[in-house]
């Protein structure tokens, strides 16, 4: 594998010198070194979804609009009622109090973007996403493969996991941390920004983990044996709901990367919330962004809100699209686009909460009607078992994990109760419950109500598409998809969190900025003309 750097040339230019000659390529500008520009109308930019990768538009688009002194006014379509997108919480018992994680729960101390945000706006971490850190067991249908007291999400201070499993622990660990360090540099120059995710890849050196399935990498790695399928892998289905034999060698050390697990109290949809209130953008939600087309050179949006009879449109000078174009439903106009992003097949997750007074049943389990059952159970393949397809990925466990969330109080009957998510390809039904609990369930789930006398007191089952099936690939959609036209869930395939997805957000707000830096009329030619800025200039773009 060669060195990692694929930059043919860094020039540097003095600013305004025919930098148009040279578009597109990867500029970046540092804030002070650029002069205040007298502007004409504030540049509009349109952000299309209120999600991860969305907000954090907003939110670093105003950061550094502010640096430049550049008037922007920025505008956010979001077709939920709420903000978040993936990230949300539902409320047990429909009750303010008890809110939970319906999608993204939890993130990384190494997630940088996540995590100063939190700490700089007054949110309040926890210290894991689950507060309820008991008995955390490995099911793979069959038997428990391993299990962990008090874990949490600290695996690797574990002498019972050394013992049992030799070295692969440590060397995960030691891989691990090689591919996120090699991944961190995409925060700052010269890596960031990128308009091509694909060569940003290449340049890190991170293709031999993105083209090659989890199971090949760590075997190129020399890690093998059980360790493999007994922990890496219950990790990547819990996480991704797919096998090592589908998910690729990145997003399979994103897994692994554990440390400093965390999540917002109240919920991470608060992030959003908090970066778009800093953003100062117009929020439109329940607004669904039917149309793009281009007009006089700007890009004509046509939104519907929930409801209304008519749509409106409205003109941007940059659209960013910042949710899977195969999903969202827009129709482009035909040649705008350089490229559609591809459509790729996501996972199909049902995410099912529930409240319920009764544990999981050891019967279900083998186990002796006193054993201790586990409070967490994550899924894997029992030994000899390969999927058919992905989409069967399952296996004999029939779910990919089924977590105790912590105790809370039913607003009706008082009595202390569990919060449980059960994450699994197919909807739970009553009979999979009824053996679980051990206990007769109501064949109508849909209709209970914390004052029932049944086992089940609240219900909420969701449907997501939820990430991607992480295929081996090497080429990543590119965040600028026409010019002016900038795309964040290209992210998705190469990692799929709220974090990269963010990052994401503010990798297009750098270009967005770089590309009104350069179109703007010169300022006079003394004042500030003369500040050097570098630029990364790559062949394959010119
Ligand atoms: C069950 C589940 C568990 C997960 N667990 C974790 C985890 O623990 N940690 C982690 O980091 N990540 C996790 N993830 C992944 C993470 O949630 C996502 O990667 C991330 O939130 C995606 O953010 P996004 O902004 O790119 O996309 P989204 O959150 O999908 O945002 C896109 C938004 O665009 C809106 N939209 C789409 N089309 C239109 C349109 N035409 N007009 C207007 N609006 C539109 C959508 O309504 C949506 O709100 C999980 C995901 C799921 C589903
Ligand atoms: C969005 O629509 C929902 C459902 O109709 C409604 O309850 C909510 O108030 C709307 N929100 C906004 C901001 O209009
Ligand atoms: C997060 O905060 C750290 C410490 O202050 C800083 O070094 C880093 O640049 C910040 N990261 C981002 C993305 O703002
Ligand atoms: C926020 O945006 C509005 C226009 O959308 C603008 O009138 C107002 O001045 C902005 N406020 C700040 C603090 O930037
Ligand atoms: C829920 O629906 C079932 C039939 O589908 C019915 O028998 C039951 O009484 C209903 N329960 C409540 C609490 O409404
Ligand atoms: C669970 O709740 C039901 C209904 O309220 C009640 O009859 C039962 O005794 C409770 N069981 C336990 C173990 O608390």
């Amino acid at each position: 594998m060669h060195a990692g750097w694929n930059l043919v040339a860094i020039v540097s230019l003095f600013y305004g010198n025919a930098l148009g000659f040279f578009w597109p390529f990867t500029a970046f500008a540092a804030p002070s070194s650029v002069a205040a520009v007298p502007s004409a109308a504030p540049k509009r930019v349109a952000i299309i979804g209120a999600g991860a990768g969305g907000s954090s538009a907003a939110y670093y688009l105003r950061q550094f609009a502010e640096q430049s002194d550049i008037d922007i006014d920025i505008t956010v379509y979001e077709r939920a009622s709420y903000i978040g997108g993936r990230s949300t919480t539902v409320n047990a018992y429909n009750d303010a109090r008890f809110p939970v994680e319906l999608g993204g729960s939890i993130f990384v101390a190494t997630n940088e973007i996540l995590k100063n945000f939190t700490l700089e706006h007054g949110l309040e971490p926890q210290d894991s996403g689950t507060e309820y850190s008991d008995v955390l067991g490995i099911w793979n249908g069959e038997s428990f493969v391993h299990t962990m007291k008090d874990s949490g999400w600290q695996w690797w201070d574990n002498t019972k996991l050394l013992w049992k499993y030799g070295m692969a622990p440590i060397k995960t660990v030691r891989l691990m941390k090689v591919v996120v360090g090699k991944f961190k540099q995409l925060y700052t120059a010269p890596f960031f920004p990128f308009r091509s995710l694909s060569d940003r890849a290449e340049d890190l050196d991170l293709l031999p983990a993105t083209g090659v399935t989890g199971e090949q990498y760590l075997e190129k790695n020399g890690i093998t044996g059980p360790f493999t399928t007994d922990i890496i892998q219950a990790s990547t289905r819990v996480n991704y709901g797919q096998n090592l034999g589908v998910i690729h060698g990145l997003e399979t050390m994103v897994c692994m990367a554990i440390e400093g697990a965390m999540s917002v109290r109240g919920g991470n949809w608060q992030i959003f919330d908090g970066m778009l209130k800093s953003s100062n953008a117009t929020i439109n939600l329940n607004t669904t962004v039917d149309a793009i087309s281009k007009v006089n050179g700007k890009y004509a949006v046509q939104s519907t809100l929930l409801g209304a009879s008519a749509s409106t449109t409205k003109h941007y000078d940059t659209v960013i699209l910042a949710a899977p174009f195969q999903y969202s439903g827009i129709n482009v106009e035909e040649g705008v686009l350089r490229k559609t992003p591809d459509k790729i097949p996501y996972v199909t997750l049902h995410v099912t909460l529930f409240a319920s007074n009764r544990t999981f049943s050891p019967k279900f389990f083998g186990l002796g009607p006193d054993a201790d059952v586990p409070t967490t159970i994550i899924t894997t393949l029992p030994p000899g078992e390969v999927p058919a397809r992905p989409e069967d990925g399952v296996g004999k466990a029939g779910f990919f994990s089924m977590s105790t969330l912590r105790s809370v109080i039913n607003p009706v009957t008082l009595q202390t109760e569990n919060l449980y998510k059960v994450f699994s390809p197919a909807p739970v039904t009553p009979e999979f419950l009824a053996k679980v609990f051990d206990a007769e369930i109501p064949s109508n789930l849909n209709n209970i109500s914390a004052s029932d006398s049944g086992v089940i007191s609240w219900y909420y089952p969701h449907v997501w598409h939820s990430y991607p099936y992480e295929y081996p690939r090497v080429t990543f959609e590119d965040s600028e998809i026409a010019r002016g036209f900038y795309y964040t869930s290209g992210m998705d395939s190469f990692i799929s969190t709220m974090e990269t997805n963010a990052l994401m957000g503010m990798n297009v707000a750098r270009l967005v900025m770089d590309d009104f830096l350069e179109f703007l009329p010169q300022s006079g030619t003394e004042a500030g003309g003369q500040v050097p800025i570098q630029v990364e200039r790559k062949e394959n773009e010119l």
